[in-house]
């Protein structure tokens, strides 16, 4: 029997331009998904027999990594599933993981990092390594098209490739306001491809999103919560502008704000979550609370992937 854990993730900024080369910032929570695997005769998910259509990522991660026998797969996940936070990158994450651990191989986060984004890729369709890299590195990662100071890795896919780093970031108070919409991520991301393949003002409103994310590098590397909440809220809107927020998402960016240094969807949208940063977490959950959401006070700074029974 092997159990591992791997963390959810928020954005905090640069989600849909990532996966068009632009740099974006993510951070690992203290929400996290356990992952059990022991032999059985065949392999079950849950107590349930896999399947492809229910289980994509399990499945695709079994026929990418694992040669032996049946498995039976047990999960259970403080991150409720298609709420931005990263459960489908978390499951694939830990599930390796253990895949990685039951065959007697190094547990390397290059590795795995790269797997669970073929992983990503193959059930979502176009995907950027951000969710993944996030799950397996833990703390914080920068990613951006070109290598920097404290890289980790390096992936690629088509012509398009993504540097990740590692990123120091200063101790954050951050409220998810989850709306209770499931939003899958593969459509929203093929719908902001089909306005950027048509419209130069989407393309542009990408690059903006890029440098709002530069922007917002410096304001972490000084501290400057101000600088990096208006930030955050501006993203926000090039976000609506692309299509990819929710009434829902607005309502609670708009409730948190009087209490934030800034507010904005996380993730791919469309549903799914918002994150604040604000030095009033409790007056932030009850505004969500007001509107209808569902709050997570998260930890940032967090491990990524562990093994923790070999
Ligand atoms: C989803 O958490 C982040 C997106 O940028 C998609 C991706 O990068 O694969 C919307």
């Amino acid at each position: 029997m092997v159990i591992a854990s791997a963390p959810g993730k928020i954005i905090l900024l640069g989600e849909h331009a990532v996966v068009f080369g632009q740099p974006a910032v993510a951070l690992a929570i203290d929400l996290r998904l356990r992952c059990r695997v022991a032999p059985s005769k065949a392999h079950t998910l849950n107590g349930a027999p896999l399947s492809e259509r229910s289980h994509p990522y399990i499945f695709s991660a079994l026929q990418q990594a694992w040669k032996g026998a049946g498995l039976s797969v047990e999960t259970s996940s403080m991150l409720p599933s298609g709420s931005g936070m990263g459960s489908s990158a978390a499951v694939t994450v830990a599930f390796l993981a253990t895949l990685a651990q039951a065959s007697g191989q190094e547990l390397q986060q290059r590795t795995l990092a790269n797997q669970a984004f073929e992983v990503e890729s193959q059930v979502q369709g176009r995907a950027s390594p951000i969710d993944t890299s996030a799950s397996t590195h833990g703390e914080g990662i920068f990613v951006s098209g070109r290598g920097g100071e404290e890289l980790l890795w390096h992936i690629q896919r088509d012509t398009r490739e993504w540097f990740i780093h590692h990123c120091d970031v200063p101790r954050l108070s951050i409220v998810v306001g989850f709306t209770g919409i499931n939003a899958p991520t593969g459509p929203l991301v093929a719908k902001v491809k089909r306005y950027t393949d048509h419209t130069t003002f989407a393309r542009d409103i990408i690059e903006e999103i890029g440098q709002v994310t530069m922007e917002g590098m410096k304001c972490l590397k000084a501290n400057d919560l101000s600088g990096l909440g208006a930030l955050m809220t501006r993203d926000h809107k090039l976000l609506a502008i692309l299509g990819v927020s929710h009434p829902r998402l607005d309502k609670l960016v708009q409730a948190s704000l009087p209490y934030s240094y800034g507010a904005k969807l996380t993730g791919a949208g469309g549903g799914g979550s918002m994150i604040a940063l604000t030095d009033h977490p409790e007056m932030v959950a009850e505004a969500i609370k007001r509107k209808g959401g569902v709050p997570f006070l998260v930890k940032t700074g967090v491990p990524g992937v562990r093994i923790d029974e070999p």
